[in-house]
């Protein structure tokens, strides 16, 4: 990753790292950060000595690692280093540590830094599939996110245990982007209220069926966090999804079908500045939905479909001068004349492309590689990012756009 012009220099950061397998992952976290000009300051539990040892992170980070709440020469140390840090992050995060956390337990070196630090504090989560999604977890993070703490959110895929799902810790390159944005701290999009679509829709055949797909947000989820971090007041529209939001900037409003997306995209756009349209709407939906559960007879079922009505076409339609609107395109074929097509089709100021045929890019993944058209037919290529990444270089053109219009 490319550290061109980082916001990180003479920053005074605190990692502090707990007892998970992602603790392998913090060694290339501080190089990064060292390499940008930041001073590092490691502490660690005693568990997450055992996974990665206090050399390597004192070698990498060219300061001794603190591990222990009292030592021989200071016992107030926790007090400094809190007083000390420009910002704290707590990564890997475990399920145990983000408990104390939420409970004002004060136990290791990490949980006392955290009750004296003044500075904000991030924390990346780690840990089990299931470990994840138990009401206590998410319990106790819902705690911090109300204690002013931030969420780096967990990532999906391949997990220590060998189980598939959501618990990866953020990967390095991502936790620092959120950290070099938290210090960029631009706020050029203060007083500009932005409509974003995510997710999939769900479209009803009877009280049991739907038919969707396999979107998950995290894209539009990602843009929207993106908008709020520049200062916009954001309204998220958003099909069925996992995600959960955390941002004060952020307005979510839950909907289910592509009709139910439309309406509340329609209603708010009058009032926007732009719209970034990152959901994958259903173009039809059942023409019947049965009132009770649709029971199985004979070999064949044959489903009469009809026509959603198309958001993005709509507002395009309604779209004035100063207003701006982003759509995307997710293809498997003849990408740019598609996503081309669709652009002057729908009235976009540019368009997303994304296509399924790039390994890591579309539904899901937490990374994306992405092309953007523009409205005079020229196309500018992205490597494969973090969807955050990706999110912050929409925004960044958004901001060229409206320094023209607004
Ligand atoms: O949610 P993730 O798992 O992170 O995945 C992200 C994503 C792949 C869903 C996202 O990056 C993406 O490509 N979203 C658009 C997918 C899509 O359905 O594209 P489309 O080519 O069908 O639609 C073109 C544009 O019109 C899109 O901006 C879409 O939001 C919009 N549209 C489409 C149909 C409709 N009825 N209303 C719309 O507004």
């Amino acid at each position: 990753m490319a550290l061109k012009s980082s916001n990180i220099q003479n920053k005074k950061i605190i990692i502090a790292v707990t007892g998970s397998i992602a603790a392998y992952k913090i060694a290339t976290l501080t190089r990064l950060f060292v390499k940008a000009g930041a001073e590092v300051q490691i502490l660690m539990t005693p568990t997450a000595t055992t996974f990665i040892s206090p050399l390597t992170l004192a070698t990498l980070s060219k300061k001794k690692v603190l591990t222990e709440i009292i030592s021989e020469e200071n016992w107030n140390n926790h007090v400094e280093l809190g007083l000390w840090a420009d910002v704290m992050l707590v990564a890997p995060a475990t399920a145990t540590t983000l408990a104390k956390m939420a409970q004002g337990l004060c136990d290791t070196i990490v949980t006392a830094v955290y009750l004296s630090a003044r500075c904000p504090i991030f924390f990346a989560p780690a840990m089990d599939l299931d470990m994840w999604h138990h009401p206590a977890t998410q319990r106790n993070i819902k705690m911090l996110l109300q204690d002013g703490c931030q969420l780096i959110p967990v990532g999906t895929g391949e997990l220590a245990s060998g189980l598939v799902g959501d618990g990866r810790m953020a990967e390095p390159e991502e936790i620092f982007s959120v950290i070099d944005n938290f210090f960029t701290a631009k706020q050029d999009l203060i007083g500009k209220k932005i409509l974003v679509t995510a997710g999939p829709t769900y479209e009803a055949l009877d009280p049991v069926r739907f038919i969707g797909n396999r979107s998950s947000g995290k894209m539009g989820y990602a843009i929207a966090e993106a908008l709020a971090n520049r200062g916009a007041e954001v309204i998220l529209v958003s099909g069925p999804t996992k995600i959960s939001v955390t941002h004060k900037n952020i307005n979510l409003m839950r909907v289910e079908s592509a009709q139910e997306m439309y309406d509340a995209a329609l209603e708010n756009f009058e009032t926007c500045n732009a719209a970034v349209l990152a959901a994958a709407v259903a173009d039809y939906r059942p023409a019947h939905i049965s009132d009770t559960k649709i029971k199985k007879s004979g070999d064949n079922l044959t489903l009469e479909l009809e026509k959603t009505p198309d958001i993005a076409k709509s507002l395009g339609e309604r779209k004035t001068t100063a207003q701006i609107i982003v759509g995307f395109a997710l293809e498997t074929d003849l990408e740019i004349e598609h996503a081309t097509a669709k652009r002057r089709k729908k009235n976009f100021d540019f368009i997303v492309l994304n296509s399924l045929r790039d390994i890591g890019a579309g539904f899901n993944h937490d990374t994306n590689k992405v092309s953007f058209i523009f409205a005079d037919d020229s196309v500018k290529n992205f490597e494969l990012k973090s969807k955050m990444e990706v999110a912050n270089d929409i925004v960044n053109e958004i901001v060229v756009l409206t320094s023209l219009r607004f």
